[in-house]
Protein backbone atom coordinates (compact mmCIF):
# COMPACT_ATOMS: atom_id res chain seq x y z
CA UNK A 1 0.00 0.00 0.00
CA UNK A 2 2.94 2.49 0.68
CA UNK A 3 4.14 1.38 -2.59
CA UNK A 4 1.39 2.25 -4.21
CA UNK A 5 1.02 5.17 -2.17
CA UNK A 6 5.07 6.37 -2.88
CA UNK A 7 4.18 5.67 -6.99
CA UNK A 8 0.75 7.99 -6.76
CA UNK A 9 2.74 10.64 -5.90
CA UNK A 10 5.41 10.08 -8.60
CA UNK A 11 2.52 10.53 -11.45
CA UNK A 12 2.80 14.30 -12.96
CA UNK A 13 -1.27 14.79 -12.46
CA UNK A 14 -1.23 17.58 -14.99
CA UNK A 15 0.00 15.18 -17.78
CA UNK A 16 -2.14 12.26 -17.39
CA UNK A 17 -2.59 9.84 -20.31
CA UNK A 18 -6.03 10.79 -21.58
CA UNK A 19 -6.82 7.79 -23.10
CA UNK A 20 -5.70 4.34 -22.30
CA UNK A 21 -5.79 0.49 -24.10
CA UNK A 22 -4.59 -2.39 -22.37
CA UNK A 23 -4.58 -6.18 -23.92
CA UNK A 24 -5.22 -8.63 -21.14
CA UNK A 25 -2.73 -11.65 -21.64
CA UNK A 26 -2.04 -14.22 -19.73
CA UNK A 27 -5.03 -16.07 -17.48
CA UNK A 28 -4.48 -18.77 -19.18
CA UNK A 29 -1.05 -19.86 -17.86
CA UNK A 30 -1.62 -17.63 -14.89
CA UNK A 31 -4.14 -20.51 -13.85
CA UNK A 32 -1.99 -23.59 -15.73
CA UNK A 33 1.55 -22.57 -13.13
CA UNK A 34 -0.68 -22.83 -9.85
CA UNK A 35 -2.48 -26.50 -11.97
CA UNK A 36 -5.53 -24.60 -12.24
CA UNK A 37 -8.05 -24.15 -15.23
CA UNK A 38 -8.15 -21.88 -17.69
CA UNK A 39 -11.51 -20.51 -16.71
CA UNK A 40 -9.99 -20.00 -13.31
CA UNK A 41 -7.28 -17.78 -14.61
CA UNK A 42 -9.99 -15.44 -16.54
CA UNK A 43 -11.86 -15.50 -13.29
CA UNK A 44 -9.22 -14.05 -11.47
CA UNK A 45 -8.75 -11.41 -14.32
CA UNK A 46 -12.03 -9.51 -13.42
CA UNK A 47 -10.31 -9.02 -10.44
CA UNK A 48 -7.72 -6.98 -12.27
CA UNK A 49 -10.08 -5.44 -14.63
CA UNK A 50 -11.38 -3.65 -11.38
CA UNK A 51 -8.36 -2.46 -10.10
CA UNK A 52 -7.71 -0.83 -13.58
CA UNK A 53 -10.98 0.46 -13.72
CA UNK A 54 -10.71 2.29 -10.31
CA UNK A 55 -7.14 4.12 -10.71
CA UNK A 56 -7.99 5.14 -13.86
CA UNK A 57 -11.52 6.64 -12.49
CA UNK A 58 -9.61 7.92 -9.32
CA UNK A 59 -6.79 9.34 -11.58
CA UNK A 60 -9.25 11.34 -13.54
CA UNK A 61 -8.15 9.35 -17.08
CA UNK A 62 -11.17 9.86 -19.53
CA UNK A 63 -11.17 6.71 -21.35
CA UNK A 64 -9.96 3.32 -20.88
CA UNK A 65 -10.48 0.76 -23.20
CA UNK A 66 -9.57 -2.99 -22.84
CA UNK A 67 -9.37 -5.95 -25.29
CA UNK A 68 -12.09 -8.17 -23.68
CA UNK A 69 -12.33 -10.47 -26.41
CA UNK A 70 -11.23 -10.62 -30.28
CA UNK A 71 -12.48 -11.25 -33.07
CA UNK A 72 -10.04 -14.59 -33.32
CA UNK A 73 -11.37 -15.38 -29.45
CA UNK A 74 -14.61 -17.11 -31.74
CA UNK A 75 -11.95 -19.41 -32.67
CA UNK A 76 -10.99 -21.05 -29.22
CA UNK A 77 -12.86 -24.11 -27.33
CA UNK A 78 -16.73 -23.88 -27.46
CA UNK A 79 -16.09 -24.24 -23.54
CA UNK A 80 -13.85 -21.75 -23.40
CA UNK A 81 -15.59 -18.82 -25.55
CA UNK A 82 -19.26 -20.07 -23.67
CA UNK A 83 -17.09 -19.33 -20.31
CA UNK A 84 -15.76 -16.10 -21.48
CA UNK A 85 -19.03 -14.52 -22.68
CA UNK A 86 -20.43 -15.59 -19.21
CA UNK A 87 -18.04 -14.23 -17.47
CA UNK A 88 -18.04 -10.79 -19.09
CA UNK A 89 -21.51 -10.25 -19.06
CA UNK A 90 -21.57 -11.56 -15.28
CA UNK A 91 -19.00 -9.35 -13.91
CA UNK A 92 -20.39 -5.95 -16.19
CA UNK A 93 -23.80 -6.83 -13.95
CA UNK A 94 -22.39 -7.22 -10.92
CA UNK A 95 -20.19 -4.09 -11.32
CA UNK A 96 -22.81 -1.54 -12.23
CA UNK A 97 -23.62 -0.28 -9.13
CA UNK A 98 -20.01 0.55 -8.41
CA UNK A 99 -19.64 1.56 -11.70
CA UNK A 100 -22.95 3.92 -11.22
CA UNK A 101 -21.13 5.53 -8.15
CA UNK A 102 -18.45 6.12 -9.74
CA UNK A 103 -20.06 7.73 -12.32
CA UNK A 104 -18.42 5.36 -15.14
CA UNK A 105 -19.67 5.10 -18.51
CA UNK A 106 -19.94 1.45 -20.07
CA UNK A 107 -19.35 1.82 -24.03
CA UNK A 108 -19.20 -1.16 -26.02
CA UNK A 109 -16.90 -1.72 -29.23
CA UNK A 110 -17.06 -4.44 -31.99
CA UNK A 111 -19.48 -7.23 -33.74
CA UNK A 112 -21.79 -6.92 -30.70
CA UNK A 113 -24.55 -8.67 -32.42
CA UNK A 114 -21.99 -11.86 -32.45
CA UNK A 115 -22.40 -12.10 -28.91
CA UNK A 116 -25.06 -14.77 -27.60
CA UNK A 117 -28.03 -13.34 -26.29
CA UNK A 118 -27.93 -13.57 -23.05
CA UNK A 119 -24.46 -12.07 -22.32
CA UNK A 120 -25.49 -9.32 -24.85
CA UNK A 121 -28.20 -7.95 -22.92
CA UNK A 122 -26.51 -7.56 -19.91
CA UNK A 123 -23.36 -5.54 -21.35
CA UNK A 124 -26.41 -3.28 -23.89
CA UNK A 125 -28.08 -2.87 -20.25
CA UNK A 126 -25.09 -1.58 -18.65
CA UNK A 127 -24.22 0.52 -21.50
CA UNK A 128 -27.55 1.79 -21.47
CA UNK A 129 -27.89 2.47 -17.72
CA UNK A 130 -24.26 4.71 -17.67
CA UNK A 131 -24.70 6.55 -20.96
CA UNK A 132 -25.41 9.70 -18.81
CA UNK A 133 -22.44 9.43 -16.60
CA UNK A 134 -19.79 11.82 -17.00
CA UNK A 135 -16.56 10.00 -15.78
CA UNK A 136 -14.16 7.67 -16.83
CA UNK A 137 -15.77 6.20 -20.05
CA UNK A 138 -15.13 2.12 -19.98
CA UNK A 139 -14.76 0.88 -23.63
CA UNK A 140 -15.29 -3.14 -24.03
CA UNK A 141 -14.01 -4.34 -26.84
CA UNK A 142 -15.79 -7.18 -27.95
CA UNK A 143 -16.11 -9.34 -30.85
CA UNK A 144 -13.56 -6.87 -31.88
CA UNK A 145 -10.32 -6.34 -34.55
CA UNK A 146 -8.85 -4.01 -36.24
CA UNK A 147 -8.85 -5.41 -39.22
CA UNK A 148 -12.61 -6.26 -38.74
CA UNK A 149 -13.41 -2.22 -37.97
CA UNK A 150 -11.40 -1.04 -40.91
CA UNK A 151 -13.34 -3.50 -43.13
CA UNK A 152 -16.79 -2.22 -41.94
CA UNK A 153 -15.45 1.22 -42.15
CA UNK A 154 -14.16 0.69 -45.61
CA UNK A 155 -17.35 -0.67 -46.85
CA UNK A 156 -19.88 2.50 -45.27
CA UNK A 157 -17.43 4.86 -46.85
CA UNK A 158 -17.63 3.01 -49.93
CA UNK A 159 -21.28 3.11 -50.18
CA UNK A 160 -21.60 5.99 -49.72
CA UNK A 161 -19.47 7.01 -52.69
CA UNK A 162 -21.63 4.60 -54.71
CA UNK A 163 -24.34 6.05 -53.57
CA UNK A 164 -23.47 9.59 -54.84
CA UNK A 165 -23.15 11.20 -50.97
CA UNK A 166 -19.24 11.44 -50.86
CA UNK A 167 -17.09 12.01 -53.31
CA UNK A 168 -13.25 10.61 -53.01
CA UNK A 169 -11.20 13.32 -52.26
CA UNK A 170 -13.69 14.25 -49.38
CA UNK A 171 -12.08 10.55 -47.68
CA UNK A 172 -9.92 11.88 -44.97
CA UNK A 173 -7.66 10.72 -41.78
CA UNK A 174 -10.30 12.21 -40.00
CA UNK A 175 -13.48 11.21 -42.11
CA UNK A 176 -11.99 7.48 -42.04
CA UNK A 177 -11.57 7.63 -37.92
CA UNK A 178 -14.94 9.06 -37.81
CA UNK A 179 -16.29 5.70 -39.21
CA UNK A 180 -14.57 3.55 -37.21
CA UNK A 181 -15.66 1.92 -33.46
CA UNK A 182 -13.86 4.31 -31.55
CA UNK A 183 -15.67 7.48 -33.53
CA UNK A 184 -15.23 10.36 -31.68
CA UNK A 185 -12.99 8.89 -28.74
CA UNK A 186 -9.32 10.52 -28.76
CA UNK A 187 -6.22 7.74 -30.28
CA UNK A 188 -4.70 6.44 -26.86
CA UNK A 189 -1.54 8.11 -25.59
CA UNK A 190 -0.33 4.79 -23.79
CA UNK A 191 -0.74 0.87 -24.93
CA UNK A 192 -0.20 -1.47 -21.57
CA UNK A 193 0.10 -5.62 -22.83
CA UNK A 194 0.47 -7.71 -19.67
CA UNK A 195 1.66 -11.54 -20.20
CA UNK A 196 5.18 -11.01 -22.31
CA UNK A 197 4.31 -11.32 -25.56
CA UNK A 198 5.68 -7.48 -27.62
CA UNK A 199 2.43 -7.40 -30.43
CA UNK A 200 -0.29 -5.85 -31.27
CA UNK A 201 -2.52 -8.72 -32.10
CA UNK A 202 -5.10 -6.73 -34.40
CA UNK A 203 -5.88 -4.41 -31.71
CA UNK A 204 -6.83 -0.73 -32.57
CA UNK A 205 -4.58 -0.90 -35.44
CA UNK A 206 -5.48 2.84 -36.86
CA UNK A 207 -5.63 4.33 -33.50
CA UNK A 208 -2.42 3.49 -31.95
CA UNK A 209 -0.40 4.56 -35.00
CA UNK A 210 1.36 6.98 -32.66
CA UNK A 211 0.54 5.34 -28.93
CA UNK A 212 3.61 4.42 -26.58
CA UNK A 213 3.67 0.73 -25.81
CA UNK A 214 4.33 -0.73 -22.76
CA UNK A 215 5.15 -4.52 -22.70
CA UNK A 216 5.45 -6.32 -19.38
CA UNK A 217 5.74 -10.29 -18.48
CA UNK A 218 3.55 -9.68 -15.61
CA UNK A 219 0.32 -11.72 -16.26
CA UNK A 220 -2.68 -10.22 -16.56
CA UNK A 221 -4.56 -11.96 -12.98
CA UNK A 222 -1.27 -10.44 -11.20
CA UNK A 223 -1.46 -7.17 -12.57
CA UNK A 224 -1.97 -4.47 -10.30
CA UNK A 225 -2.43 -0.59 -9.33
CA UNK A 226 1.01 -0.23 -8.55
CA UNK A 227 2.57 -1.48 -12.07
CA UNK A 228 -0.06 0.30 -13.66
CA UNK A 229 0.94 3.60 -11.92
CA UNK A 230 4.74 2.49 -12.83
CA UNK A 231 3.32 2.40 -16.42
CA UNK A 232 1.84 5.80 -16.26
CA UNK A 233 5.45 7.24 -14.84
CA UNK A 234 7.09 5.50 -17.51
CA UNK A 235 4.97 7.05 -20.13
CA UNK A 236 5.66 10.54 -18.30
CA UNK A 237 9.33 9.96 -18.79
CA UNK A 238 9.07 9.33 -22.52
CA UNK A 239 9.09 12.24 -25.28
CA UNK A 240 6.53 12.01 -27.62
CA UNK A 241 7.52 13.76 -31.20
CA UNK A 242 5.16 12.82 -33.98
CA UNK A 243 7.42 12.65 -36.14
CA UNK A 244 8.71 15.72 -35.23
CA UNK A 245 12.70 17.06 -33.99
CA UNK A 246 13.48 16.96 -30.00
CA UNK A 247 14.19 20.49 -30.14
CA UNK A 248 10.19 21.17 -32.03
CA UNK A 249 8.52 19.48 -29.40
CA UNK A 250 10.48 20.44 -26.67
CA UNK A 251 8.37 23.11 -24.35
CA UNK A 252 9.73 26.40 -24.52
CA UNK A 253 11.91 27.68 -22.25
CA UNK A 254 10.75 31.01 -20.38
CA UNK A 255 12.99 33.86 -21.68
C1 LIG B 1 -6.16 -13.41 -22.55
O1 LIG B 1 -5.56 -14.38 -21.74
C2 LIG B 1 -7.43 -12.94 -22.01
C3 LIG B 1 -8.64 -13.03 -22.63
C4 LIG B 1 -8.80 -13.65 -23.96
C5 LIG B 1 -9.88 -12.58 -22.00
C6 LIG B 1 -9.82 -11.41 -21.06
C7 LIG B 1 -10.94 -11.55 -20.15
C8 LIG B 1 -10.95 -11.22 -18.84
C9 LIG B 1 -9.82 -10.58 -18.14
C10 LIG B 1 -12.18 -11.56 -18.08
C11 LIG B 1 -13.04 -10.46 -17.61
C12 LIG B 1 -13.19 -9.32 -18.50
C13 LIG B 1 -14.02 -8.27 -18.29
C14 LIG B 1 -13.93 -7.15 -19.24
C15 LIG B 1 -14.98 -8.18 -17.17
P1 LIG B 1 -5.19 -15.78 -22.42
O2 LIG B 1 -6.32 -16.71 -22.19
O3 LIG B 1 -4.83 -15.58 -23.85
O4 LIG B 1 -3.93 -16.19 -21.61
P2 LIG B 1 -2.70 -17.08 -22.11
O5 LIG B 1 -1.98 -16.28 -23.16
O6 LIG B 1 -1.89 -17.25 -20.88
O7 LIG B 1 -3.27 -18.37 -22.63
Amino acid sequence: MEHLENLLRQIDMTRLPRHVAMIMDGNGRWAKSRGQRRSDGHTEGVGSVRRVTELSSDLGIKYLTLYAFSTENWNRPQEEVDLLMHLIGWAIEKELPDLMRNNVRIHLLGDIDRIPEEPRARLTGARDATAANTGLQLNMCLSYSGRWELTEATRRIAADVAAGRLSPEEITEDLISSHLATGGIPDPDLLIRTGGEQRISNYLLWQNAYSELYFTPTLWPDFGKAEYAEAIIDYQNRERRFGKTSEQVAPKQQA
